[in-house]
C-alpha cells in the first residue's frame, strides 16, 4: 500500500505501522544488527510532539558531568537531533560506520527513534534501557506535521491538501502511525513497567516544565536530583532548553535536518492549541469522536487547549 503523507512522497504499510520510506532499511538493521547497551536512554516519541524539546533535556540531564557549563554548553552549538541521532534515520545507510559509532560512543548513550514500541529492535526491550516517551493531543500533532512537512524541500513536499491530509490522519494514515496505537502501544507499557518507560505529554512539560524535568532526572535516578544544588541545576537546564532560547541560538537559525528540513522549521510556535486556527467545526468534530473512539477507557487524554 503507498499513500502519501510524509516527508517523502510515499508511505509504506509496514510491520502494523505507516513507515517513511527512507527508512525501512534503518528499521531492519536496528532490528537485526543493533545492540544495547543497558545504561542506554531512548528518546521515544510520535513526530512533531516535542521530541527536539525532550532530547535536549534528556541530553543535557545526562551528560550534566561531562559539561557542567551552562555557557559552554553542546546544546549551543549543536541541535538536537545532531547530538541525539534517530536510530532508523542512522542506521539507514553506511550500517557498518554507524554500529561503530555507536559501539564508540560515550555512555550511557542518548539514542532517538520515531518507531512504534512494537517495532523496537528486542535487544531493548529486553535489556534494562530506560524509555523516555512524549506525544502530544492530536489536534496540535496534526497541525504541526502538516506545517512542518509543506515547509521541507522541494520533491518532498506534500502533493495534497490540508483536507485530504486530514483524512488521511483520521484513518491512521501518517509517518509512524496510526498515532492512537503508537500513544497506546507506549502508554501501557509506562503501565506494566513505569520503571523502563516514562510516558510524558507535550501539554504537561509546557504547563510545568521544572517538575517535569525532575521526574526525567528521578526516573534516569541521575545524580541531579541530588544534593543542596539540585533546584538551581534543574533551572538551569530548563532554561537551557526554552523555545525562545533555542530558536533564537544561531546553529538553529541555518543549515538543514534530515536531508529535506531546514532547522529553524523545529522551532515554529510551541504552543497549545494552535490547531484552532486550522480546523473546521466539521474536523473538531470527527476527530473529537475518534479521539474518543481510540483512546476512551484507556486513561490516556489531553488538553487541548492553553
Ligand atoms: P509547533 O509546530 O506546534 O510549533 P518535534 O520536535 O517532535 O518535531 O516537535 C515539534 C514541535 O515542538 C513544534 O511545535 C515546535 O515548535 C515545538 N518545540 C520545538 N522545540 C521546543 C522547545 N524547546 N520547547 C517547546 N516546544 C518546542
Amino acid at each position: 500500500k503507498e499513500i502519501g503523507l510524509s516527508a517523502a512522497p510515499y508511505l509504506h504499510f509496514f510491520q502494523d505501522f505507516w513507515c517513511p520510506p527512507y527508512c525501512i532499511e534503518g528499521v531492519n538493521n536496528f532490528q537485526k544488527h543493533f545492540h544495547a547497551k543497558d545504561n542506554d536512554v531512548l528518546v521515544a516519541s510520535f513526530p512533531k510532539s516535542g521530541t527536539t524539546w525532550l532530547k535536549a533535556l534528556t541530553f543535557a540531564i545526562v551528560n550534566h558531568q561531562s559539561f557542567p557549563s551552562f555557557n559552554h554548553h553542546p546544546l549551543l552549538s549543536s541541535n538536537p537531533h545532531e547530538l541525539v541521532s534517530i536510530l532508523e534515520f542512522m542506521l539507514s545507510h553506511d550500517l557498518h560506520d554507524q554500529i561503530l559509532s555507536l559501539s564508540n560512543m560515550s555512555e550511557p548513550r542518548v539514542l532517538g527513534t520515531h518507531l512504534p514500541f512494537s517495532s523496537l529492535a528486542e535487544s531493548i526491550t529486553k535489556s534494562s534501557w530506560k524509555i523516555i516517551y512524549i506525544c502530544r493531543n492530536p489536534f496540535d500533532t496534526f497541525v504541526s506535521v502538516w506545517e512542518f512537512i509543506t515547509k521541507a524541500k522541494s520533491v518532498s513536499s506534500p502533493k495534497f491538501t490540508f483536507e485530504e491530509a486530514f483524512e488521511k490522519y483520521c484513518n491512521g494514515i501518517i509517518g509512524f502511525g496510526p498515532w492512537w496505537s503508537h500513544m497506546l502501544g507506549y502508554w501501557k507499557e509506562s503501565i506494566t513497567r513505569p520503571n523502563k518507560v516514562l510516558f510524558l505529554k507535550y501539554e504537561d512539560l509546557k504547563e510545568d516544565t521544572k517538575f517535569h524535568v525532575k521526574r526525567i532526572a528521578e526516573f534516569l535516578d541521575s545524580p541531579i536530583i541530588q544534593g543542596g544544588e539540585s533546584s538551581t541545576l534543574i533551572e538551569n537546564i530548563v532554561n537551557l532548553c526554552r523555545f525562545e532560547k533555542m530558536k533564537d541560538l544561531e546553529v538553529n537559525k541555518s543549515g538543514c535536518i534530515f536531508t529535506f528540513f531546514e532547522k529553524k522549521t523545529l522551532f515554529r510556535k510551541g504552543e497549545i492549541g494552535d490547531w484552532i486556527n486550522y480546523f473546521s467545526p466539521s474536523m473538531i468534530e470527527k476527530l473529537s469522536k475518534i479521539v474518543e473512539e481510540k483512546l476512551g477507557g484507556s486513561g490516556l487524554s489531553f488538553k487541548i487547549h492553553s
